[in-house]
């Protein structure tokens, strides 16, 4: 924001709560969402327990316009949100959905049907459930289970909430959000503009630039600012490291900066493009990245969480980064008013370091489709099935000659200080039969050489370089259509 574009930025945050617009002209850039709630608004209703995203405990919903005409609700993490990222939505707490004395229908099920003991992890759970009563007029019982993996109810039991759910979430919604949703739209459209939103002063800030031109001026000043996507990692440096942010530039409300462009040979994901929306495309691009995707965190992470921030963190155990490798995707970053491209597996220098100079930004990944001779696998190897980080994440793409292995592209991540290829493998694979399952051995054996994984809690060395090889030998056997069920309890049998 140069000094003109300075000047006629807005001073304030403007967000809707309890039926009213908020502006906040002073505010901490370091402020979460549930701080704000729990001690300047005093929702206590709105609980703290993990403070890093995990439990579910402080779920509230966002309510934002859609292109479409109607209201989006998504249920977030308040914990791991910063106050400023709600600007121009409606925020939602438990204490919102009561009319008067009547309990909204989601609560009522869950007294009716017994899903609350000591309460601590119910207002969460209510508010994942609002958010799916919004939004599904007949939710089926995996969708509801998707929608509750990311609350965590530690002495009820499920089955009574899944009660509560089945009993609410499977009509069209009837409640005062529904009946008011027009004026709750328009009071949204009120809030909007496009002007760049900056509060703070040039030391201590939180901006968030309309536009990638003031973007790239904004951050080319302030080099050394924080660039915020979703928070579900950056929300962490402040809650567990106590990080004192003094500085941040939330991507959130650039122009088309969450698109997603989809043509017959790529997909092009802008870094503000959320997980959740990414998950059909990715789907239709390869039916395994829909098991990825939606195993990714939990509703409340994908609902904020970006595909920027997933890549720019350079995470070695990020679960898109390999799938991205294996695709040949490459990323555009930008510095002022120039670009450049690279392969995105030169974006991952080393552990914590990626190919980014001061002041430049992720911009774009360019993801190309799989072309009719080319075979697809990818495989999350986690703890527990869901909201869980990878201790192993692969992902293989095979470039066939009729029968024959003409390329191979293998990406792991959890081996490795960054998401990374098995080169040794890939060329033992060059060549290679898939009706010859001795010459897959080299490349089976290659793993071991290839990575150097650690031993840490997720899971020790051995076993991942076990499981890195079996994940390979995996995705061969599928491809080679041979050796019938591969998948235990899933979706697909071999192809
Ligand atoms: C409970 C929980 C579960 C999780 N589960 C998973 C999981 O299953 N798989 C997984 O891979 N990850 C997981 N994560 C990690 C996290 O959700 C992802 O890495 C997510 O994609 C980060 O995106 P974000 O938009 O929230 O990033 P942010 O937290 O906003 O930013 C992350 C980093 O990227 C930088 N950044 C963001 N955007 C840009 C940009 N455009 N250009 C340059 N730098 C940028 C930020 O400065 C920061 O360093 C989980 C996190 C939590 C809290
Ligand atoms: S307090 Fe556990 S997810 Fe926020
Ligand atoms: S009711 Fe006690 S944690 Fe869920």
């Amino acid at each position: 924001m140069s000094a003109k574009q300075g000047s006629e930025s807005r001073k304030a945050l403007r967000f809707r709560f309890r039926g009213a617009d908020v502006a906040l002209d002073r505010f901490s850039p370091r402020a979460t969402l549930l701080d704000w709630l729990r001690e300047e608004k005093g929702a206590k209703g709105v609980k703290e327990g993990c403070g890093e995203g995990d439990c579910g405990a402080c779920t509230v919903v966002l309510s934002r316009p859609r292109p479409s005409g109607s209201v989006d609700y998504k249920a977030v993490n308040a914990c791991v949100m910063l106050l400023g990222q709600v600007d121009g939505a409606e925020v939602i707490t438990v204490e919102d959905l009561a009319e008067g004395k009547d309990l909204h229908p989601v609560q009522q099920a869950m007294v009716d049907l017994h899903g609350s003991q000591c309460g601590f992890c119910t207002p969460g759970i209510v508010m994942s459930l609002f958010a799916l009563y919004q939004s599904h007029e007949r939710a089926s019982r995996a969708a509801i289970c998707d929608q509750l993996a990311g609350n965590l109810c530690r002495c009820t039991g499920y089955r009574p909430i899944l009660d509560a759910a089945f009993a609410t979430c499977v009509a069209k919604p009837e409640d005062r959000f529904a009946r008011f949703a027009g004026e709750r739209r328009a009071a949204l459209e009120g809030l909007a503009d496009d002007r760049d939103l900056f509060v703070g002063d040039e030391q201590r800030f939180f901006a968030a630039p309309a536009s990638e031109a003031t973007l790239a001026e904004l951050y080319g000043r302030h080099k050394d600012a924080t660039l915020l996507g979703g928070a579900t990692d950056v929300g962490l440096w402040i809650t567990k490291a106590l990080s004192d942010l003094k500085k941040i530039i939330w991507l959130g409300r650039v122009k088309g900066f969450d698109r997603i462009e989809d043509s017959a040979e790529a997909l092009d994901f802008y870094a503000m493009a959320g997980l959740d929306a990414a998950l059909e495309p990715l789907a239709a691009l390869h039916p395994d990245l829909r098991e990825i995707m939606r195993r990714f965190g939990s509703a409340q992470v994908r609902a904020a969480g970006t595909i920027g921030g997933n890549v720019a963190n350079g995470s070695p155990i990020g679960d898109t980064p390999p799938v991205f490798i294996a695709l040949d995707a490459t990323v555009e970053l930008r510095l002022g008013a120039a670009t450049r491209t690279l392969p995105i597996e030169k974006f991952f220098v080393a552990y914590g370091r990626q190919d980014r100079r001061a002041g430049e930004y992720l911009r774009r990944v360019h993801v190309p489709k799989l072309k009719s001779n080319q075979q697809f696998r990818s495989y999350k190897v986690s703890k527990r099935f869901d909201e869980d980080i990878s201790a192993v994440m692969s992902a293989f793409r095979f470039t066939l000659d009729g029968r024959r292995i003409a390329e191979a592209r293998l990406a792991y991540g959890g081996m490795a200080a960054t998401p990374k290829r098995a080169s040794g493998a890939e060329a033992a694979l060059h060549g290679a039969s898939l009706d010859d399952r001795a010459s897959w051995k080299k490349a089976l054996d290659a793993i071991a050489s290839d990575f150097t994984p650690m031993t840490d809690q997720r899971a020790s060395a051995a076993y991942r370089s076990k499981v890195a090889a079996n994940l390979l030998l995996k995705a061969l056997t599928e491809v080679a259509g041979g050796d019938g069920l591969t998948r235990i309890g899933e979706l697909r049998a071999a192809e």
